[in-house]
């Protein structure tokens, strides 16, 4: 490899002097425009550094002179979504929750905002539309545990059920067998006779010696006519919708240990728009009362 840098007479351009085999390497200039832009990329980049937020340090980063950030902004729009709700915020606040619905636009609001709040808050145990699960109960039918008037779900929603709220709601169905109140015989009876409310086809001496049972253990919460009872939580036992399941298996079990539901209490975790939101929003899915 020599070392002699001479005009290339072909392309007119100086080589670099480097040569391999004979093949001469061309001193080729950059174009001007290509240069231009690269020098353009590097000022732009050291006046970003200086008003943006760029370089990591040990703690945290350099700000900029512009003070940025994309969570300042975020904050800057939330502030103003939440001032241009307040007037509303501040009249759901002070309203009769049962009146609300005479203002379209503000049960409108109301009522989307306990649609998202559900999302964040509820869903996970109600389901995503409320529909609900075993053991949780669904909220879009009009089959009450409690209640489905506005006061009565903006209590259960504050205080919640065998919460750890001290005015939590209390409905504590025995759990039969495990406290020796009833022996299994008396047990499959009673549910036998639970099976024939919903008229299915049940064994018929059971269900008589069953409904005896009922009367004297269960009918003081689920009513003598097992239509259910509001003020102990108590669910209908004569229709086909079913909180932890209506096949003899599941009813066993229930009589037998009981369940003893827990539905958290929100006022604390909430604040009371968005109690009274979530309020009209369940209230409005269909088993409003
Ligand atoms: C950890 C699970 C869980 C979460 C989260 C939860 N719930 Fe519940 N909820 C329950 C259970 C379980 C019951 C039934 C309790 C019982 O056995 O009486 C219930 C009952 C209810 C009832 C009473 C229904 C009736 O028939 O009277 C309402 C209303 C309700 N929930 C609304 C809500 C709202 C609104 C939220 C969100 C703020 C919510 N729940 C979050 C588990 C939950
Ligand atoms: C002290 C009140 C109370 C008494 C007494 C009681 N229950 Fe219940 N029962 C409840 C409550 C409250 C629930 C709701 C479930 C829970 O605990 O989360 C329930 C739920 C049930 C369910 C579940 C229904 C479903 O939809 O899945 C059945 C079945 C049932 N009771 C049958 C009985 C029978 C049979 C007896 C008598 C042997 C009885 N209960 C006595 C309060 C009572």
């Amino acid at each position: 490899m020599s070392e002699k840098v001479e005009k290339d007479e072909i392309s007119g351009t100086q080589t670099t002097g480097h040569e391999w085999d004979g093949i001469k390497e061309l001193d080729t200039p950059m174009p001007r425009w290509w240069l231009w832009t690269m020098y353009g990329t590097i000022i732009w980049a050291i006046g970003y550094w200086i008003v943006m937020p760029a370089w990591p340090m040990i703690s945290s980063y350099t700000s900029g002179f512009l003070g940025y950030s994309s969570r300042g902004v975020l904050e800057e729009e939330l502030k103003e979504a939440n001032a241009a709700h307040a007037a509303d915020r501040e009249a759901l606040l002070k309203a009769d929750l049962n009146k609300v619905h005479d203002n379209a636009q503000l049960y409108q609001f109301a009522v989307r905002g306990g649609k998202s709040a559900f999302a964040v808050n509820c869903s996970q145990c109600h389901g995503s539309g409320a529909q609900g699960a075993p053991g949780y109960p669904n909220l879009n039918d009009d089959d009450w545990l409690w209640g489905g008037n506005v006061d009565t779900i903006y209590q259960t929603i504050r205080y919640g059920i065998r919460s750890d709220h001290e005015d939590t709601r209390v409905g504590e169905m025995p759990a039969f067998v495990t406290s020796e109140m009833l022996d299994k015989n008396q047990v499959n009876d009673a549910a036998e006779y639970v099976l024939s409310l919903s008229g299915r086809d049940t064994d018929k001496e059971a269900a008589a010696r069953g409904q005896a049972v009922f009367k004297e253990n269960c009918a003081s919460c689920h009513g003598e006519n097992a239509k259910g009872g509001r003020d102990f939580g108590a669910p209908n036992l004569t229709d086909a919708i079913w909180f932890y399941g209506g096949d003899k298996k599941t009813i066993l079990r229930t009589i037998s240990k009981g369940r003893h539901g827990v539905m958290p209490a929100w006022i604390n975790r909430l604040d009371d728009v968005t109690i009274r939101e979530l309020t009209l929003y369940v209230h409005s899915l269909g088993g409003g009362e």
